[in-house]
């Protein structure tokens, strides 16, 4: 499927967050060299910027298979154990958005993480005794958007905490190049530069532009991406100059228009808007907060003079 081929397969071809890569070649080659699993792995960060295609990766690098799973598909202890006592030896475990695991699935990941074991209970009431069930060593790979949304019993287990940032625009280049390539669509480099400069930070999103403008290019030119065709498309997409989309710039104008620019709560800021909290706070807010269009304060969100200016306002004295 199109959407696995454009994922890099090993380190090497992963394109940006540097700091995690260099840990992560460290920690995998150490694990490799002395034959055993790697330590558990937190990868945090706002969607789309690989945290997926990363931990398959790690698999690979390690030469090991990987299960992936998510926090809400793991409903209770009994799916979790089915899924730890099936794992081969030195195994990665993927689990996607790890803060929503409900608290008693949690409770069987600690001993599993620590101690590769599996408390069971047998019985009811008085009767009732635990007996240890032996896992095979295992790699829990955890993702989330972010690390404070884990509790810090499950925090402190991970041996190896990976931050990942929203990428900058000659990363996304690259990638949007290297994705062309891949779909074997033509593109200039402008165009290219133009759609990573335009992707808000994020792979994911990149590679979906460049799939749309390459349909825009298709049927409104001769196939060719230039840098006009892409111009078009986004403008189409109501992306506009700096990458915003709709909800980005409904977002500032609703603080300017119906809250005087801020400061006003998260909350506030989700019933007006109609978006919710958590989609503001993990996919919208770090983005804008990059871009300087908005400033968090101890009282609420403000919108930036930096964020006036881009939607062609000014700020009322
Ligand atoms: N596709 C998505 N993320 C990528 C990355 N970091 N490098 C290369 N291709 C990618």
């Amino acid at each position: 499927e199109l959407e696995t081929t454009l994922r890099p397969k090993a380190l090497d071809e992963y394109i940006g967050q540097d700091k995690a890569k260099e840990k992560l070649k460290i920690f995998i080659h150490a694990a490799k060299m002395r034959k055993e699993s790697l330590d558990h792995v937190l990868l945090y960060g706002p969607p789309g910027l690989g945290k997926t295609t990363l931990s398959s990766i790690i698999a690979n690098e390690l030469g090991v298979q990987i299960r992936i799973t998510s926090g809400p598909a793991i409903e209770r202890p009994g799916d979790l154990a089915a899924i730890l006592t099936n794992l081969g030896e030195n195994d990665v475990l993927f689990i996607d958005e790890i803060h929503r695991l409900n608290r008693t699935v949690e409770e069987v990941l600690y001993p599993a993480m620590e101690d590769y074991a599996l408390d069971i209970i047998i019985g009811k009431g008085p009767s009732a005794r635990s007996i240890r069930l032996d896992l095979s060593r295992f790699t829990l790979i955890g993702a989330t958007t972010r690390a404070g949304l884990l509790t810090a019993p499950l925090r402190d287990r991970f041996g190896v905490i990976c931050k990942l940032n929203l990428y900058e625009t000659e990363d996304l280049n690259k990638i949007v190049m290297r994705s062309a390539n891949i779909l074997g669509a033509k593109i200039e480099e402008l165009a290219s530069m133009e759609i990573g400069r335009r992707s808000r930070g994020t792979p994911r999103i990149a590679n979906r532009l460049l799939k749309r403008v390459r349909d825009y290019a298709q049927v409104k030119g001769d196939g060719v991406i230039t840098l006009q065709m892409a111009r078009d498309a986004l403008s189409m997409l109501e992306i506009d100059e700096l990458g915003l989309d709709s909800v980005d710039r409904n977002i500032l104008l609703t603080i300017i228009e119906k809250f005087d620019g801020g400061p006003v709560g998260l909350d506030t800021l989700a019933a007006s808007t109609g978006e919710e909290r958590n989609t503001i706070e993990d996919v919208y807010e770090p983005f804008l907060l990059q871009m300087g269009f908005l400033q968090r304060t101890p009282k609420g969100r403000i919108v930036t003079k930096l964020g006036y200016e881009h939607l062609g306002l000014r700020i009322q004295e």
